[in-house]
């Protein structure tokens, strides 16, 4: 009997024909809809294996009818949704999908950067609108890239890969990790600095690190109060590093000047989510990874993640070694 499988989500037929070749596999067939936690509930008590996306919670409550699961292989480089050392006391291997997605969200990243600074989504509306009467010194005016001082919170892979493009555009890098990266600051002249002093310099905040219990909220209104008022948020990492309600005030006091937000504490936001009310806030529904190639790459990964525990090799991405 092949191994059980369930996959979450409607996900590229290849990688489906390949899976089936090895498994007894079963899918959630919605593409806009995530399966329901009951339907998850009942799956998880007779698969072996767990093909999921960041829009499954996968807790402890969950595991408990876990008795054959051996895999959990998450399509995503985050892995907040997955309650790590419940799977793991079960024995669980939980994986993810790093490295594959590294250049496209950085581009993302720094393409929100852009748009924020020099506002073009509220620029391409206000065309649209029919507000453009005559070209006029101030309209529409933004914030300077080149030469601009970018702190980056957070120097994974993607945080790297994003200094590189801040350093094509000659801009003063800053950033702040738990670990100093010697290596990154020679390659690219980044300067290490405490968070403070990050978030009193920089022109544009810059969130890449992970959402885990330490970085909860690690930027509430006593962090802006420390930033530029012409400062930028950024965050393209995971929306709970951020307090909403104080970055609404901020952005509505002018404590700082905008922000660009590609993730959200709950996902999707609604239409009244106050955030969406303010034209100095960019917004994108999660999209960070989101080229073809680079999902196509991600499902692959966590199709080979999957494969290679089932058939008891070891795999490229455990996150609970
Ligand atoms: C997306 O947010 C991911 O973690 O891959
Ligand atoms: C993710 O790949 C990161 O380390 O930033």
């Amino acid at each position: 009997m092949k191994p059980k499988i369930f996959i979450t989500r409607k996900i590229p037929i290849p990688i489906i024909n390949q899976l089936e070749k090895s498994f007894d596999v079963s899918i959630w067939e919605h593409e806009d809809i995530p399966v329901p936690q009951k339907v998850l509930e009942e799956k998880i008590a007779e698969i072996d294996g767990l093909f999921c996306l960041l829009t499954e919670t996968i807790n402890k409550e969950l595991l408990i009818n876990a008795t054959k699961l051996k895999v959990i292989s998450n399509m995503a480089v985050g892995y907040n949704n997955i309650d790590i050392e419940a799977a793991s006391k079960k024995g669980i291997i939980v994986t993810n999908t790093p490295g594959v997605l590294t250049e496209t969200t950085a581009d993302l990243t720094f393409a929100l950067l852009m748009a924020t600074a020099r506002r073009i989504p509220e620029a391409s509306s206000y065309m649209r609108e029919g507000k453009w009467e005559t070209w006029s010194p101030m309209q529409l005016t933004g914030q300077d890239i080149f030469n601009s001082t970018i702190g980056i919170i957070g120097l994974g892979r993607i945080g790297e890969a994003l200094a590189r493009r801040a350093k094509g555009f000659n801009m003063n890098i800053l950033y702040h990790n738990r670990n100093r990266k010697l290596q990154a600051e020679k390659e690219l002249g980044l300067q290490y600095t405490t968070l403070e002093d990050l978030l009193k310099k920089s022109d544009f905040v810059c969130i890449m690190t992970p959402y885990t219990p330490e970085t909860h909220y690690m930027i509430q209104k006593e962090q802006f109060l420390l930033m530029k008022d012409t400062a930028i948020l950024i965050n393209t990492a995971r929306g709970g590093i951020v307090n909403e309600n104080d970055l609404y005030q901020a952005l509505a006091d002018g404590e700082i000047w905008a922000a660009g937000l590609d993730v959200f504490e709950m996902e999707p936001v609604s239409l009244d989510h106050p955030l969406l009310t303010l034209p100095n806030v960019v917004t994108l529904p999660h999209i960070g990874s989101a080229s073809i190639a680079t999902r196509m790459k991600m499902a692959e990964v966590a199709a080979d993640n999957l494969l290679l525990v089932l058939n008891g090799d070891i795999p490229k991405n455990v996150v609970n070694k």
